[in-house]
């Protein structure tokens, strides 16, 4: 809307569509419902496991059998589509993990599309779970001290990709910020004959401390170093609408924002430059912020996250991916 277009109507008074809960669901301009949400599941090897992580109440790494468990109760709220990390039993320089035939992800894809097939399985594609040095691609140590091969890692990531895909992977979702990997994970899946699985690229991804909580759950922090050489400086908008670009020229077929709160106008922008479904992920130290501060008694958990979670709708997110997801859907049923 425009300014002249407000100004034309001075009188304006909103009070007449407030009066009452009716009413102002009537005109609500943005909802939130469970079918826009994306939970994200952390899988390891084992049976009977729910290992909490200590900073993200309410996650845990969780074996196959208890994923299911997880997954079906996300799916019976409502949530169409689960997006999985692993945590492999061992680490090596090369994510040998990542692209195993019987990793724990493959593992749970399969389990998952046999048990709950309407259930998308989304597949978060990086190498960082994998590595012993905990960076998202292959890592070249000279005088100097390190450096990220970006180009080598490229193969691995695709390989990975496809790997997901054979399992039965609905949607790829490359996370590690490499140039050039949705294209390369492109014309891997269709020379495997995939060519009809979507890739949702983490295609604006910045270098943050809000995924702090995540490095412990996913036991992905690096041993050295930091990811600003491969994702995005917080300063730069502008920058990220191109990575975003290329994304799309190279085949994505959504496109994620990361993180969401802290990043609205990206949020915005992305929507509104490129037109494609964009999915924000409200990545964990948004969620634990308002967890930690609601068991202090500081917030109202519920109204914070659907305050949040609304703002993300209304930049113009079409999916939230967000660790609330089931709880949120209860609440959307409830109220
Ligand atoms: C892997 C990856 C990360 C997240 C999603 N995929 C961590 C990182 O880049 O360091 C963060 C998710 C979250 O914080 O919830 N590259």
């Amino acid at each position: 809307m425009t300014y002249d277009a407000v100004a034309r109507f001075p009188a304006y008074r909103g009070r007449r569509l407030r009066q009452s809960p009716a009413l102002r669901r009537l005109v609500a301009e943005t909802r939130l419902t469970a079918d826009q949400f994306v939970l994200p599941l952390f899988v390891r090897s084992g049976r009977k496991v729910r290992h909490p992580i200590g900073s993200m109440p309410g996650v845990c790494q969780l074996s196959p059998d208890e994923l299911l468990t997880e997954a079906t109760t996300a799916h019976a709220a409502g949530i169409p589509a689960v997006l999985l990390f692993g945590i492999p039993d061992r680490k090596d320089e090369k994510a040998s993990g990542a692209y195993a035939t019987k990793g724990v992800v493959q593992q749970a894809i399969r389990l998952l599309k046999r048990e709950l097939p309407d259930l998308l399985v989304i597949t978060d594609v990086c190498l960082c779970e994998y590595m012993s040095h905990g960076h998202c691609g292959i890592v070249h140590a000279h005088s100097r001290g390190a450096r990220i091969l970006n180009d080598p890692t490229l193969k691995l990531l695709a390989r990975a990709a496809v790997s997901h895909a054979e399992a039965g992977a609905d949607i790829v979702a490359p996370s590690d910020m490499m140039d050039g990997r949705v294209g390369a994970i492109r014309t891997a899946l269709d020379a495997a004959g995939f060519t009809e699985t979507p890739i949702m690229s983490y295609a604006a991804k910045f270098a943050s401390a809000f995924y702090g909580p995540f490095r412990e759950a996913a036991e992905s922090a690096p041993k050295f170093g930091d990811r600003r050489s491969y994702q995005m400086d917080a300063a730069n908008a502008d920058e990220a609408l191109r990575e975003v670009a290329s994304d799309i020229q190279e085949g994505a077929d959504i496109v994620m924002v990361k993180p969401a709160l802290a990043y609205l106008d990206l949020v915005y922008r992305v929507k509104t430059t490129f037109g494609y479904p964009t999915a924000a992920y409200a990545v964990s130290g948004e969620f634990s912020m308002i967890k930690a501060a609601a068991e202090k008694g500081w917030l109202d958990e519920r109204a914070v996250m659907t305050e949040a979670l609304l703002a993300i709708r209304r930049a113009g997110a079409d999916i939230l991916i967000t660790y609330a997801a089931v709880e949120m859907a209860r609440w959307l049923k409830g109220s």
